[in-house]
């Protein structure tokens, strides 16, 4: 596997106290439910934080600390230079697991496993992948937590049209065998073991259900047309409560709505499900994924953890899924209502505080989805953060990247140095001074101009 990890088990073995630090997306809360309950079995002493980036306000914290160990899971790579300042300034080991694109390969002292650096693709395994590799390293006792890195792997969207490449591939197939986890053939629709089916068909939009995504009374109508019922003992069905036959129903009518209306590949609306068993509940590891992000977001990720971990019931997780929504719901009305700045080539959401910064890449991403601000235009998202500066979060349609932009590399120019811009050429971030908003998107605009003349 990995180079780093045999390095990476020496320095564990050896250490007595380890301070893991791990990203706040369902990917990094995996990647520490991964390390928590190896490293507990392994009889260290834990302490762990999940952040939202490594900044050098983080490195200044974890400067003050004394442990053996430092391990950090699906961040770091990015920003190698703020992690070889911390290793300078102590004697602790330091081991990063993660995918993201290093910014620096070697740094003295520093154990830096991750795949991008053996030729890999970033998305062909998660961090919480990376992590689980690491574990399994450790001791094979730790193969029964594999169906995370699974969990990890959907929670950044590797599996593009819900099936998996690569080393993911291979995480799935181990999974599989070793009976952690069970995959089978269905319809591609969100939330089959929470949300009502008619919901499930609202919100689906790959696969597209023309006349019926996006349209609640629709999806209604359609399931009423096909004399699938819609509740069962007075509570809504799910798509796991309908029968076989309900089901091959379902599934030949969302085909023909897209044969009719000449949608490519009108089939392709079967994807891999991969199901999880905690504690006898059977579980999707994509609502786990679902809920994991939400427990990220809302600050509450200890709760995540110890329900995937199985020490908690998962259904712990509902009131706090239930909370993000309502949190989702009440920021897209506000961006409705407050009218972003529209300029030729992008969309303005200038938040001040009214959007929480845990918050804004996902209403950022929602926007850039969706039909909320008619876009196809690059979408930023600004929003004050706790600690006096402004979060920047910006997205770009696949047509726009395809034409030469790469918002990593404009993040990274626009917001200049203390700006710490990082992320994809669709999907990145920065941190700006307070007050600066206004030359911030003046920059854009030119840096936008330009590229997309
Ligand atoms: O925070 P947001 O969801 O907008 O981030 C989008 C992507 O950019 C993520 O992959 C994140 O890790 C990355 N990012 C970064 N540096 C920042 C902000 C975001 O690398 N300062
Ligand atoms: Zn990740």
């Amino acid at each position: 596997m990995f180079r780093g990890l045999d390095e990476a088990v020496k320095e564990i073995r050896k250490a007595d106290s380890i301070r893991l630090v791990s990203h706040l997306d369902a990917d990094g809360i995996s990647a520490a439910s991964i390390a928590l309950s190896a490293l507990t079995r392994a009889g260290k002493k834990i302490h762990l934080s999940i952040k939202r980036q490594i900044t050098p306000e983080v490195i200044e914290d974890l400067k003050q600390e004394e442990t053996d160990l430092f391990l950090f899971m699906d961040l770091g790579s990015g920003y190698m230079e703020l992690l070889e300042d911390l290793k300078k300034s102590c004697k602790s080991g330091l081991i990063v697991c993660d995918h993201h694109i290093p910014s620096k390969e070697e740094v003295p002292g520093i154990i830096h496993i991750n795949p991008v650096l053996e030729g890999k693709n970033e998305d062909e395994v998660s961090g919480a992948g990376v992590t689980y590799f690491l574990a399994e390293r450790l001791d094979p006792r730790n193969r029964d937590l594999i169906f995370l890195a699974i969990v990890g792997a959907i929670g950044d969207i590797q599996d593009e049209n819900w099936k998996m490449g690569g080393i993911n591939r291979e995480i799935v197939e181990k999974a599989i065998a070793s009976g952690a986890a069970e995959k089978e053939r269905g319809i591609r629709l969100f939330g089959r073991m929470n949300r009502p089916v008619h919901k499930a068909l609202e919100y689906s939009t790959n696969p597209y259900i023309p006349g019926i995504s996006g349209d609640e009374s629709a999806a209604i109508q359609f399931l009423s047309s096909l004399g699938i019922e819609l509740k069962k003992e007075g509570s809504w069905k799910s798509l796991n409560d309908l029968s076989e036959e309900e089901m091959k129903k379902l599934a030949t009518a969302i085909i023909c709505e897209r044969i009719r209306e000449s949608e490519a590949s009108p089939e392709e609306i079967f994807g891999e499900i991969y199901s999880i068993n905690i504690n006898g509940d059977r579980l999707d590891a994509r609502e786990m994924a679902t809920s994991l992000n939400a427990c990220g977001r809302m600050e509450q990720s200890s709760v995540g953890i110890l329900s995937v971990l199985g020490v908690r019931p998962f259904d712990n997780i509902n009131g706090i899924v239930a909370g993000y929504r309502k949190m989702i719901t009440k920021y897209i009305k506000w961006v409705k209502e407050s009218g972003p700045k529209e300029t030729e080539h992008a969309f303005y959401i200038n938040s001040g505080d009214q959007i929480h910064e845990n918050f804004i890449g996902t209403i950022t991403s929602i926007c850039e989805k969706s039909s909320i601000l008619d876009s196809g235009k690059v979408i930023f998202g600004l929003a004050e953060t706790e600690d006096g500066k402004v979060k920047v979060s910006a997205r770009a349609p696949k047509e726009i990247v395809g034409r030469g932009l790469n918002l990593k590399d404009m993040m990274g120019e626009v917001a200049g140095d203390e700006g710490h811009g990082g992320g994809h050429a669709a999907a990145a971030g920065a941190f700006i001074p307070t007050g600066k908003e206004k030359e911030f998107i003046d920059s854009c605009e030119k840096y936008l101009k330009n590229k997309l003349k």
